[in-house]
């Protein structure tokens, strides 16, 4: 359920560019005129700066730079990805709270953000640093219709929404490597890690979590993935702003899912290999029992790696270390 205060919001944005009275928004939020305005303090309070005019009614003027479930949702234009924001300043992961929350029944569509995490997880137990006020550190709740051994097929359209917001809102050329790392010159600036929780044949939900570097200088870069990782601040030469590249994300990452449940996959297959780091060119595999070298062909409808051998045979990976 919306919260009122969401629901100001989104009045108060329809109207940006005249005003609304206190008795209009009364009106529609069915609470009292008092009410409002203890709510437009909260606004204040919060850092938005809004005009009151007697006998004309409020305005937004400017809303806060820093992030809160406000100021994301201030102007984000999506039908259900983000009606319902939780914003934290510091936690140990996003993840953790998007389990905890969907296991109380949030709804689909839920996000959840942090500016700092303490604990943030990688894929394969890794740690993911997650530094103040320097990049995306979110969540979201899934509970889409889709068989459980499809769910990887997420993670790929993830991969490619963010390196298409990566590259239209910065200018830089970023590509995704195999399963799910964005690259920008070769050097990591974003992960995806997708949880899901399902019965045999039934998804009860899917947490997808990302990480991006955005303002990191390279002091804040720990000295050990100093050399594999990069923020969009070195690659760009330009800071970003946090709360506008969230909104984007958001509102492609909507579009994307909604025509992947109604048109299917191979849309999604399409962008990413067109986005694919190294493709068309030589890998070395190795298994636990093998060693060799093919080409990298491409994804498989269930997110699986495509290689060429030698002879010509196609073959499909679900686990192995590639070196690229
Ligand atoms: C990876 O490349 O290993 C995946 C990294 C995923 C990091 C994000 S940050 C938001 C969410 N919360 C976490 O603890 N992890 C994911």
């Amino acid at each position: 359920m919306e919260s009122t205060r969401n629901k100001l919001i989104h009045l108060l944005e329809q109207h940006k560019d005249t005003y609304i009275s206190g008795q209009l928004l009364s009106d529609k939020l069915q609470i009292s005129r008092s009410a409002i305005w203890k709510h437009m303090k909260e606004l204040q309070k919060d850092g938005y700066e809004i005009e009151g005019i007697p006998k004309k009614g409020y305005r937004i003027v400017s809303s806060p730079d820093r992030l809160s479930e406000n100021t994301i949702q201030w102007g984000l234009r999506t039908n259900w990805l983000g009606k319902s924001i939780i914003h934290k300043e510091v936690t140990t992961s996003t993840q953790h709270i998007a389990h905890q929350v969907a296991q109380e029944n949030a709804e689909h569509g839920t996000v959840i953000i942090a500016d700092e995490q303490t604990n943030g997880k990688g894929r394969m137990n890794r740690h993911w640093y997650s530094t103040r006020g320097k990049g995306i550190w979110l969540s979201i709740i899934l509970r889409p219709t889709i068989l459980p051994y499809l769910a990887p097929q997420l993670t790929l359209l993830t991969a490619c929404v963010l390196a298409d917001v990566i590259n239209k809102e910065t200018k830089t050329n970023s590509k995704i490597k195999w399963p799910n790392d964005i690259l920008i010159n070769g050097r990591k600036i974003a992960g995806i890690l997708t949880e899901m929780q399902a019965e045999q044949d039934q998804i009860q939900y899917v947490v997808i979590g990302m990480g991006i570097n955005v303002n990191h200088t390279e002091n804040d870069l720990p000295g050990d993935i100093q050399e594999k990782a990069t923020s969009l601040l070195l690659e760009s030469k330009e800071r970003v702003n946090l709360k506008n590249l969230i909104q984007q994300i958001l509102v492609t990452f909507e579009q994307e899912y909604d025509a992947y449940i109604k048109d299917g996959f191979s849309k999604v297959k399409k962008k990413w290999e067109s986005h694919s780091f190294k493709i068309g060119e030589n890998v070395q595999i190795t298994t636990l029992k093998n060693q060799w070298t093919a080409t990298f062909s491409g994804i498989a409808e269930d997110g699986a790696l495509l290689i060429t051998n030698d002879n010509g045979e196609i073959e499909k990976l679900y686990s192995a270390q590639i070196d690229w």
